[in-house]
């Protein structure tokens, strides 16, 4: 899903959530966040990812832009709630919908990443987020 997402975008940097850092909150204009859900929420990798950075983040990502991407056996609602609880504490604005996908239609469903992709890429380079 990060790839065909990237696809869609332009000047992306894409990381693992384990190679991330503050850094890349600060460098970037807008965020992507995907994650498998797992025990209802989101994978541990990406909360480490904000445990790291929370604190660090404060006051210096207010009203930045971000949508997520997640891959589910079921219906993906616990990963996408616990993630904009964690966005609510950065500041963060949603701007779009969760793209939730059932992990056995990723592979036939990878144009809505590319979309979402381009979506983010056009609003901001627009203004419009
Ligand atoms: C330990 C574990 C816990 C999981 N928990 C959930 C869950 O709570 N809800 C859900 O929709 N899917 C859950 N899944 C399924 C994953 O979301 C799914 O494996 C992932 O999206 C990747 O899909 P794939 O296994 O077909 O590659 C879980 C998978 C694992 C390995």
């Amino acid at each position: 899903m990060a790839a065909a997402l990237a696809t869609g975008a332009v000047d992306v940097i894409a990381r693992r959530a384990c190679d991330a850092t503050l850094a890349d909150l600060t460098g970037a204009d807008g965020y992507l966040f995907g994650t498998p859900e797992t025990f209802g929420s989101l994978s541990g990798l990406l909360k480490d990812f904000f445990e790291r950075t929370f604190y660090p983040a404060q006051g210096l990502l207010q009203g930045r832009p971000f949508a997520l991407f997640v891959c589910a056996g079921n219906d993906g609602r616990g990963a996408v709630a616990a993630i904009q609880r964690i966005a609510r504490g950065y500041g963060w604005r949603e701007v779009q919908p969760a793209l939730v996908l059932p992990s056995d239609a990723v592979e036939s469903r990878l144009q809505e990443c590319e979309e979402l992709g381009t979506t983010m890429a056009l609003g901001l380079a627009m203004g419009l987020f």
